[in-house]
């Protein structure tokens, strides 16, 4: 028997000892995180643990902390299988360290909207790139043996109302733009799993769509693995179950248990349907080796070897940092004198974006230290924060005691905490458990460096009574703001309090917080408050005065801006792309005072760069994940290329952004523009070009074009498989600059008459290739059936007329081309 047949065979043995209640309750969270165990069977409990930027565990907080890794735009803007893949193995390794068998990840959703909230946690505005990054991290976490759930299944773009909208989409669009990189993960990496997204897609719930989830998902493409709910997106017991739901998280409330058990004795779910949908997670629970009998799909001898997780980190960030602009101040050169280091982001470096994707790494290293240690030490590295983008105050940033009281004021327990931050979701800390628990006090000391206005807050919903040296500052009822459940935790409003002190002293802070009646997440607990601290700083005037003089005495000026974990989080959308605060004018007055100055932004997903032609580089460094500075070091300093190209089209202005509306009209979202997404879109949008087009970024080093073939391949499979290649594309191209470089070598189709339903050109294939200075490289370039194809009315078939294949450096400079005429011979 081969180790499928095996488990297959032990999956059967397991479900035919279980009653029915026995095979509802594999079907439901037992709390947050994990599936129940079944001791007669021989099942393991079976833990999920988010995310796509490092896998984060049991716990929502610092004291079990996890290696941190660029955010997803960074990971494909490396453009890059082989890192993804790595990146998938670290995360795998990250998991079986956390007692973890699921990663709930990657966000396989597109960047249709630079609006969308989680556009940092999502690769790409193409569905080709979107699919063979989220492809090869796949089947990197899976060859570690734990099992991945691409999300979320399908049209979550966006996060206005996204436990209810309903997107409008046709079926062309939704095929080969938002079905499609789902298609090409589940064909080419076999994920054991899939999460469906919240949102309705034309007028069905997605945990309820039968025609997708059971239809397109299992019956067309063949998955068999498990379709798990997003976190409460399981709302109605019987269509769930029709529908192919296998599992309701979290638990322990969920509309499966004994609703569903009800429903198969009443008749309305085929006790078969419970079967199929309990064959399935014992199917997971055998691949990941949790079953008696079954053998893991990766033997323990089979697993990859140890990965230097910061190591990895920082080539990733490295590799995904994208030079948009250099006027050749990069690479720095060795023999500068000085460096003004400009901004907040400077010395607090963001490594992610809000929401269920963050993770606390042990370490972070801001670009400051990056630099100091990069850099020659007679380097003078002059620094400023000039404007500060933080609305939020950060948690206090000392060492904090959390006491949990009980419902007669009894203490149940206490903690110490790394600093101001208290959460604890779904779990509390050993031998305390939510039924019991009242409130929860924080007791921690400010130790003021500076005398001045320091501010206090409290940020958090329920009731609140905050004290310093005992004086009461606040005592009363926060409210949440809107009706995201999960905004409650990642969104909470702030409430500021000013403390005039003189000198540096200590002031004891006690913050008492009720719990609200009803956490807002049904039926698990949660405890997510954070005690905020500001040190007094000067009037925004004087910061940004102060960082121009710096910048004014320095060799170089290299200022980071960004946006902030309130700007760029799952739960919410954006409002405007311009960075926030005053960092544009910061940019602005710092270039008109060193013509060498160098911008490196510092966000998950495009923003506003009004100053992009007077400063002399721009660096978008993304969400680096922990090493940020390091990696920053490594590519400013030369050390490293830069080795990112955009994988989604930056907008010089939101006027001109194709699609801006994410708001919802009567409960319905239009995704009216079908097909024309990013760079699609800008290619028809006559007068109006954007800052920097999808695949565009610079090395160091320089490249001609200088032959593109295509040869045509007889598919042996007899074209079965749509990711087969049906040609190959061989692109020269020439190192013709001074140093060794990586050139991301891309080929598109272009149809010779785009219509109005046709975009003029789709991403076809890319290879990289490398080249010693002077070298010819030879990129080869499978192009797969699908990308001849489109959907009609008769499902996939060839595209007609005479195309262009074109290879280049981005969506809008491919020098190359060949004719073709399509459908192609076989
Ligand atoms: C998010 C998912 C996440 C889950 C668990 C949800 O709110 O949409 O992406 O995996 O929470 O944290």
């Amino acid at each position: 028997m081969t180790p499928d047949q095996q488990r297959e065979t032990a999956v059967e043995a397991a479900l035919g000892k279980l009653d029915l209640a026995a095979k509802v309750a594999l079907l439901a969270g037992a709390d947050m995180w994990s599936l129940p165990a079944n001791q007669e069977i021989g099942l393991g409990r079976l833990v999920m643990s988010d995310g796509p930027a490092g896998v984060r565990g049991e716990h929502w907080t610092a004291d079990d902390p996890s290696v941190s890794v660029p955010s997803p735009t960074a990971l494909a803007a490396a453009w890059s299988r082989e890192l993804a893949h790595r990146t998938g193995q670290l995360l795998a390794q990250e998991a079986r360290r956390k007692g973890a068998h699921v990663v709930l990840a990657p966000t396989v959703n597109l960047h249709r909207s630079p609006r969308g909230g989680r556009h940092f946690e999502a690769y790409s505005e193409d569905p080709l790139l979107s699919g063979e990054i989220g492809a090869a991290f796949v089947s990197g976490v899976q060859s570690g043996g734990v099992a991945t759930t691409p999300k979320h299944w399908v049209a979550n773009d966006s996060e206005t109302e996204r436990y209810t909208v309903d997107v409008r989409v046709d079926e062309r669009t939704l095929r080969e733009l938002y079905l499609a990189p789902f298609e090409a993960i589940v064909r080419k990496a076999t994920p054991w799993g899939l999460m469906a997204s919240y949102n309705q897609v034309n007028g069905v719930s997605m945990s309820a769509n039968q025609e997708l989830n059971n239809g397109v998902l299992r019956e067309e493409w063949g998955f068999d693995g498990i379709l798990v709910s997003d976190w409460t997106g399981a709302r109605d017991t019987v269509r769930d179950a029709l529908a192919g739901l296998d599992i309701a998280m979290p638990g322990p409330v969920t509309v499966y248990g004994e609703h569903l058990v009800k429903a198969v004795r009443e008749g309305l779910v085929p006790e078969e349907t419970v079967d199929e949908l309990a064959r399935r997670v014992l199917r997971l629970a055998a691949r990941v080796g949790l079953l008696a009998d079954a053998p893991a799909a990766v033997p323990a001898e089979e697993l990859p070897a140890a990965i230097d997780g910061e190591a990895l980190a920082r080539e990733v960030a490295a590799a995904g940092m994208t030079l948009v602009s250099n006027d050749g101040v990069l690479p720095l050169s060795d023999s500068l004198g000085s460096v003004a280091l400009i901004g907040a982001a400077a010395v607090e470096a963001r490594i992610g974006g809000g929401g269920s994707a963050q993770v606390f790494p042990t370490r972070v290293i801001a670009p400051l230290e990056g630099l100091r240690t990069a850099l020659p030490q007679e380097t003078a590295i002059g620094f400023a924060v000039g404007a500060d983008p933080n609305v939020d105050l950060r948690p206090l940033a000392a060492r904090t005691e959390a006491r949990f009281l009980g419902r007669d004021g009894s203490e149940l327990g206490r903690v110490a905490l790394p600093d101001g931050t208290a959460r604890w979701i779904g779990q509390l800390p050993a031998g305390i458990s939510f039924a019991d628990l009242a409130e929860v006090e924080l007791t921690g000391v400010l130790a003021a460096r500076s005398e001045g206005l320091h501010r206090v807050g409290i940020r958090g919903v329920g009731r609140f009574v905050l004290e310093a040296d005992g004086a009461v500052l606040f005592d009363d009822v926060v409210v949440p703001v809107g009706t995201d459940p999960a905004a409650a935790f990642l969104n909470p409003p702030e409430q500021v309090f000013e403390l005039e002190l003189d000198g540096a002293r200590t002031v004891a802070l006690k913050l008492r917080h009720v719990l609200p009646e009803n956490s807002g997440f049904a039926g698990f607990g949660l405890v997510s408050f954070v005690l905020g601290h500001g040190e007094p700083t000067g009037t925004a005037d004087e910061l940004l005065d102060e960082a121009v003089a710096v910048a004014a005495a320095a060799d170089v000026a290299v200022v980071v801006v960004g946006t902030t974990e309130e700007v760029e989080s799952e739960g919410v959308d954006r409002a405007s792309l311009a960075l926030p605060g005053r960092q544009d004018e910061l940019v602005a007055r710092v270039a008109a005072v060193n013509p060498r100055t160098v911008v490196v932004v510092n966000a998950g997903a495009p923003v506003l760069m009004p100053w992009r032609d007077d400063v002399a580089a721009v660096l978008l460094a993304w969400f680096p994940g922990q090493e940020a500075g390091a990696a920053l070091a490594d590519v400013l300093t030369g050390a490293v290329e830069p080795g990112g190209r955009l994988p989604t089209t930056w907008p010089a202005t939101e006027a001109d952004v194709p699609v801006w509306e994410v708001e919802t009209t009567d409960g319905r979202l239009e995704y009216r523009e079908g097909l024309f997404v990013g760079y699609r879109a800008w290619q028809r949008r006559d007068g109006a070009a954007p800052a920097y087009w999808f695949g565009h970024g610079l090395g160091y080093t320089d490249w001609s074009y200088e032959g593109l073939e295509l040869r045509l391949l007889t598919p042996e499979t007899g074209g079965a498989d749509p990711y087969a290649p049906v040609a190959e594309a061989v692109v020269r191209v020439r190192n013709t600059g001074a140093r060794a470089g990586r050139e991301v070598v891309q080929v598109y189709l272009c149809p010779d008459r785009a219509d109005a339903a046709t975009p003029g050109s789709a991403l076809a294939g890319f290879a990289a290739v490398t080249a010693a200075p002077g070298e010819l490289a030879e990129a080869r370039i499978g192009l797969p059936l699908r990308a001849f194809q489109r959907w009609g009315a008769e499902g996939w078939t060839g595209r007609e007329g005479d195309h262009q294949v074109r290879a280049g450096r981005s969506a809008a400079d491919l020098p190359l081309s060949v004719a073709l005429e399509v459908p192609l011979p076989r």
